[in-house]
């Protein structure tokens, strides 16, 4: 099975790509945590990755579409991989096409995570981290049960430095340019799902378990 997860920064695809992956045995892939940890790492890669980053602003797609086809080339993703925060241009959504066209295969489902931009900075705003292991907590909604440590690994919690609500604004208004209009292209492609990302997270995944079956 693939899948593509949809939705504005902050709208919870990554809290329910997690759980997504876990549920049916398929590996998450992040563009945002492989730039992440090789920022964390200091490699070539994320220094190149923060400049953009940090203002808000878009990985050029020739860099981010050669990480990710490298990652989905590997052994784990060949029964399938649910995919958070790429594709996020056309000319991605493109470059993915032709190459699954190749393979034979295709997306299964795009589920768009749908969150008004209201809800959007004061979720990040509460937002914490951990870059050990990619897990995402918030400070009212789904706290961590030992504040600013992380329950699956135990690492300290952080906040990520592009949280911050200048750089959040900067995120929304790219969000709108460049890939919203990947929610019409997969209506196209007959892969499109919508959820309301504004529900509790539990009951967000039981609205996306009764679309994957
Ligand atoms: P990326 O890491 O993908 O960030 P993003 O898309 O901005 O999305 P976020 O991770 O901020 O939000 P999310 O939807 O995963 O929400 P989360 O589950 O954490 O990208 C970062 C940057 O990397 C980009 O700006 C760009 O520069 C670059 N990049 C990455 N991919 C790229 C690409 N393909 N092309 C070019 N550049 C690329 O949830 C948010 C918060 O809300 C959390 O605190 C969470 O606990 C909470 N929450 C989640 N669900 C709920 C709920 N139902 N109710 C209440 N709170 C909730
Ligand atoms: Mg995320
Ligand atoms: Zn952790």
């Amino acid at each position: 099975m693939k899948i593509i997860m949809l939705g504005a920064p902050g709208a919870g695809k990554g809290t329910q790509a997690i759980k997504i992956a876990e549920k049916y045995g398929i590996p998450h892939v992040s563009t945002g945590d492989i730039f992440r940890a090789n920022i964390k790492n200091n490699t070539p890669l994320g220094a190149e990755a923060k400049k953009y980053m940090d203002e808000g602003k878009l990985v050029p797609d020739e860099l981010t579409v050669r990480i990710l086809l490298d990652r989905v080339a590997k052994d784990d993703c060949k029964n399938g991989y649910v995919l958070d925060g790429f594709p996020r241009t056309i000319v991605q959504a493109d470059v993915l096409k032709e190459e699954l066209t190749k393979l034979g295969e295709k997306i299964d489902y795009a589920i768009n995570v749908d969150v008004p931009d209201e809800n959007i900075v004061r979720r990040m705003s509460g937002r914490r981290s951990c870059l050990n292991c990619g897990a995402t907590y918030h400070i009212e909604h789904i706290p961590p049960k030992k504040e600013g440590i992380c329950d699956q690994c135990g690492s300290p919690l952080t906040q990520r430095d592009d949280d911050k609500e200048e750089t959040v604004k900067n995120r929304l208004k790219v969000y709108h340019e460049q890939t919203q209009p990947l929610i019409d292209y997969y209506e196209k492609e007959g892969a499109l799902k919508n959820v309301d990302g504004t529900k509790p997270m539990e009951e967000v995944f039981a609205d996306i378990i009764a679309i994957l079956g």
